[in-house]
């Protein structure tokens, strides 16, 4: 069994958010998680990564039972989203990469030259040379992003989970992520799952969907299944129509008045 697989998840704090939920990433393809704010994406994400429990239910990593701490683990990374990121101590670009080989180090396991290599082969792929001794925190929000995403590569992920990666970032900058994200995928064969508000910019480079709603409801399948008129006026409780373009489908608010 490849990639990641979730069944009958129940997620949530006290109370259960999304209850009964079950989908099967596998390896390579390109997920999103789309929904309203406080719809539960990020603790998705976070459950799945381990950095929550769940309420109940299984996630399984290579076939593994992952839903307590499993080895498995190391082959997913995460690019938080970036208001939860600290980033007040003054570290530099290539401190801030080089952290992410943490997950990957055996106890007491020194950084060596491999490491270093390591962590120098994503600053090169990444372009990210001409800022690796520049201060993290004095970077702007496009270049914030991808250091994060070299950051979360150095530890030789399968999957990236990346929340709202392009969320206040300007129009070209958040192209540049995004093809950035699908070079990723397309040439190196990452899995990438992504927490998203942007579905018009995404769409030519999505293969599956996670659509969360209020009170617990949700829709998991092909993007052209999920992100239709129908079920996007549902779940935003607005009324959303397509624009069918060249540059393909524009999700607008129609707003009848
Ligand atoms: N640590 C927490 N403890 C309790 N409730 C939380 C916590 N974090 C988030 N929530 C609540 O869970 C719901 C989903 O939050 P979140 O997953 O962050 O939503 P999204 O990422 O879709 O905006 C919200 O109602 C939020 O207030
Ligand atoms: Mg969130």
């Amino acid at each position: 069994m490849e990639g990641v697989k979730v069944e009958n998840l129940t997620i949530g704090y006290r109370e259960p958010l999304i209850s009964g939920l079950s989908f099967h990433m596998k390896e390579g393809e390109f997920w999103v998680i789309v929904g309203p704010n406080g719809s539960g994406k990020s603790t998705l994400v976070k459950t799945i990564l381990g950095i929550l429990k769940p309420l109940s239910g299984k996630i399984l990593i290579h076939g593994k039972d992952c839903t307590g701490w499993c080895e498995e683990r190391k082959y997913l990374s995460y690019v938080p989203q970036m208001e939860s990121y600290s980033h007040s101590f003054p570290s530099t670009v290539f401190e801030v990469i080089m952290s992410g080989l943490f997950p990957r180090l055996k106890r007491f396991q020194k950084i060596g030259e491999a490491e270093i290599a390591e962590v120098n082969r994503w600053i090169e792929a990444l372009e990210l040379e001409g800022i690796k001794n520049r201060k993290f925190n004095q970077l702007s929000g496009g270049q914030q992003r991808k250091v994060l995403i070299a950051r979360s590569l150095v530890s030789s992920p399968h999957y990236i989970f990346l929340d709202e990666p392009t969320t206040g970032v300007d129009l070209k900058s958040s192209r540049k992520i995004l093809k950035l994200l699908d070079n990723l995928h397309k040439k190196r064969g990452f899995g990438i799952c992504m927490v998203t508000h942007e579905i018009s910019s995404v769409w030519q480079y999505i293969d599956k969907v996670i659509l969360l709603g209020y009170n617990g409801k949700f829709f998991v399948g092909e993007k052209e299944e999920i992100l239709n008129e129908e079920l996007l006026s549902e779940i935003y409780e607005v009324e959303v129509k397509i624009a069918h373009t060249e540059a393909g489908p524009i999700f607008l608010i129609w707003d009848k008045h």
